[in-house]
C-alpha cells in the first residue's frame, strides 16, 4: 500500500485548506458558507436540482492535470475535496472588481431577487473557460441545472450573448492554478484514511491512491460505503434518508475511469462520468447520448458515474434499458478475483444486487448494435430537462430484410427493477415492424410489467405509456418508409 495521510488538502480560489475530522464529512457548499465565510455561494434545495450552489471544481486527470468542470456543491461532500481546487463565486473577483459575467448581468438585468445569481454566474464564467462564443441554444444548454424563478430567464440570455464581444480575464492564472497544480500533483500518491470520534460514533473517510489500494482498503473495511459522484448518496445523505459513517471516495481512480471501443463492443470504467460518456457515445450509439442529453443537468452529469447509476439500483435509472436490451455485462472486482457478470442477471430484486461486500464495479462492457438492427430508446418524464423519468424503455431489434429476427425490450419503472419483456420478444421474431404487430404487442406488454402508483405517475398510466410507447415506435418507423 501506498504511504498514508490523515488529512485532506484542497485549494479554495488561492487559499489551501486542511481539513481532518468532522469537517471531511459536511456538503461543500456548508463548509464554504459555515466553515470559510464564503457566503457568496447559496443553498436552495440541497439536492442538486436548483445549481444555486454552484462551484468550478479543479480536479486531477489521469495525466495529473488539472481539469475544470461546474459541479453542485451541495451534493460534493469535503471527503471527496482531496486535491482539487474550487474556484467560488468570491474567487471571480479577487481584485475587487466584477467579473465580465457580473457586469454583464448587472447591465441586462439579469438578476431580481438575486438568490439564483451566483449560480448562474459561475455556470456562465464556467461556459467562457470552455468556449469563446456561444450562442443562444448553447446558453440555455449551460443552464438547464440553474433554475431562476423571477427573471423568465431573457435578460439573463441577453446578457450571455453580451458576452461574446468582451474580453475574459485570464482567471486560472489569477487563481495560481498552475501552482496550485504543481502543489496537488506532489501528494497524488498517497492514501488518505481520516478517523474521528462523533459523539461516541467512530467515523471513517477514505480516500485510495489507486485502484489496488481501493480494492485492499474495501477488503479491509467491507462494510465502508462507496462513494462516486456522490449525487444520489449526496441527496441521500442531505435527506436524511443515509446516515453513512464508513465511506470510501472512489471517482478519482483513473484505472477504472477508461472509455474503449473496437468493432464490436464499447467499454466504461465505472468511474467515467455522464459527460465523458455522453460525447464518447455520440458517434457510436447516438441514441444512448440523445438520452444523456436530458440526463439531469450538466453540474450532475460532471460529477455522477455509471457505476453509480447502475449500483444506486433505481429501476427508473436512465443508462438501465440501453444495457438491459444490448445485453451488457459488468466487470466486478475484488483483491483477488474479477468476474464477469451480464446485467440481465445482476439485480435480485428492488435493490438487491449481485455484488459483494469485497467488489466494486470496476467497468462496464456494452455490445454495439449489430449492422442490420434497429435501437429506440425511450425516456418519460414530467418534463422535458433535469427530470427524474417516469418510465423508460429500450426497443432493440435484430432484422432480417423487413423481419425480426430477434427482439430485445427493457422497460424501466415499471417493476422494482428494469424488466425485460419477454412474452413481447418472443411474440416479434419472424414478425414485421407495423401498427398491428405492435398493437398486439402492447397487449401483451401490459400483462407482464407489474407497476406501482407514486408521485409521478399511477400503476395505470405507467401501463399505458409502456404500451403507447410500443405503438409510437411502429408508427414513427412506418412514417420514416
Ligand atoms: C438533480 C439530479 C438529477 C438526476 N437525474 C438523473 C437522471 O436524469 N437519470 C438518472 O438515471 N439518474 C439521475 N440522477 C441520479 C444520479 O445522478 C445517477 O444515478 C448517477 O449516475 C449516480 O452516480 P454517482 O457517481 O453520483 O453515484 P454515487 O451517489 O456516488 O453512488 C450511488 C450508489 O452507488 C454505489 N457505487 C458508486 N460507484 C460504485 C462502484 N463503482 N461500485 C459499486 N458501488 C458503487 C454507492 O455506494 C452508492 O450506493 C439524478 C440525480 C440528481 C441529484
Ligand atoms: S442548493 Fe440546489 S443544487 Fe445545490
Ligand atoms: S433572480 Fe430570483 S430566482 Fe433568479
Amino acid at each position: 500500500m501506498n504511504n498514508l495521510r490523515n488529512e485532506i488538502v484542497f485549494f479554495i480560489n488561492k487559499e489551501k485548506v486542511v481539513v481532518a475530522g468532522e469537517d471531511a464529512f459536511l456538503p461543500l457548499s456548508s463548509f464554504l458558507r459555515y466553515r470559510k465565510n464564503l457566503t457568496g455561494t447559496k443553498v436552495v434545495c440541497s439536492e442538486g436540482d436548483c445549481g444555486a450552489c454552484t462551484v468550478i471544481l479543479g480536479w486531477l486527470d489521469e495525466n495529473r492535470k488539472i481539469h475544470y468542470t461546474m459541479v453542485d456543491s451541495c451534493i460534493q461532500f469535503v471527503f471527496q475535496l482531496d486535491l482539487c481546487h474550487v474556484i467560488t463565486v468570491e474567487g471571480l473577483n479577487l481584485n475587487n472588481e466584477l467579473h465580465p459575467v457580473q457586469n454583464s448581468m448587472i447591465r441586462h438585468f439579469g438578476s431580481q431577487c438575486g438568490f439564483c445569481t451566483p449560480g448562474i454566474v459561475m455556470a456562465l464564467t464556467d461556459l467562457t473557460l470552455k468556449q469563446k462564443s456561444f450562442n443562444a441554444p448553447e446558453i440555455q444548454e449551460k443552464l438547464t441545472g440553474n433554475l431562476c424563478r423571477c427573471t423568465g430567464y431573457e435578460p439573463i440570455v441577453k446578457a450571455s450573448l453580451a458576452l461574446n464581444d468582451e474580453s475574459m480575464p485570464d482567471l486560472l492564472s489569477s487563481l495560481d492554478s498552475a501552482e496550485i497544480e504543481k502543489q496537488l500533483q506532489q501528494l497524488a500518491d498517497s492514501n488518505v484514511i481520516i478517523e474521528f470520534t462523533q459523539n461516541g460514533e467512530k467515523k471513517t473517510a477514505i480516500k485510495p491512491a489507486n485502484l489496488a489500494d481501493a480494492l485492499t482498503l474495501k477488503a479491509k473495511y467491507p462494510q465502508v460505503r462507496l462513494v462516486a459522484g456522490a449525487t444520489d448518496f449526496g441527496v441521500q445523505t442531505n435527506k436524511g434518508r443515509a446516515k453513512d459513517k464508513n465511506v470510501m471516495f472512489i471517482a478519482h481512480l483513473h484505472e477504472i475511469g477508461y472509455l474503449k471501443k473496437n468493432a464490436e463492443q464499447l467499454e466504461f470504467g465505472a468511474t467515467a462520468n455522464w459527460s465523458r460518456i455522453r460525447d464518447f457515445c455520440r458517434s457510436e450509439i447516438p441514441q444512448f447520448s440523445e438520452i444523456l442529453d436530458i440526463f439531469a443537468a450538466e453540474q450532475i452529469r460532471n460529477a455522477a458515474t455509471i457505476g453509480g447509476n447502475i449500483a444506486n439500483g433505481s429501476p427508473i435509472a436512465d443508462s438501465l434499458p440501453v444495457l438491459f436490451a444490448l445485453n451488457a455485462s459488468l466487470k466486478l472486482l475484488s483483491e483477488s478475483s474479477e468476474r464477469i457478470v451480464p446485467i440481465n442477471s445482476f439485480y435480485r430484486g428492488y435493490k438487491q444486487l449481485d455484488l459483494q461486500q469485497n467488489e466494486i464495479i470496476g467497468g462496464v462492457i456494452l455490445p454495439l448494435p449489430v449492422k442490420n438492427s434497429v435501437l429506440r430508446l425511450f425516456k418519460v418524464s414530467r418534463r422535458k430537462d433535469l427530470d427524474i423519468s417516469t418510465v423508460t424503455m429500450a426497443i432493440y431489434l435484430e432484422m432480417d430484410g423487413n423481419k425480426i429476427q430477434s427482439a430485445a425490450i427493457a422497460a424501466g419503472g415499471v417493476g422494482p427493477v428494469v424488466l425485460r419483456l419477454h412474452s413481447v420478444e418472443k411474440f416479434l421474431v419472424d414478425r414485421t415492424i407495423e401498427p398491428s404487430v405492435f398493437e398486439e404487442a402492447a397487449r401483451l406488454a401490459a400483462e407482464e410489467i407489474s407497476p406501482i402508483s407514486d408521485v409521478r405517475g399511477s400503476k395505470e398510466y405507467r401501463t399505458l405509456l409502456i404500451q403507447n410507447l410500443l405503438q409510437k415506435f411502429s408508427l414513427e418507423r412506418e412514417a420514416l418508409v
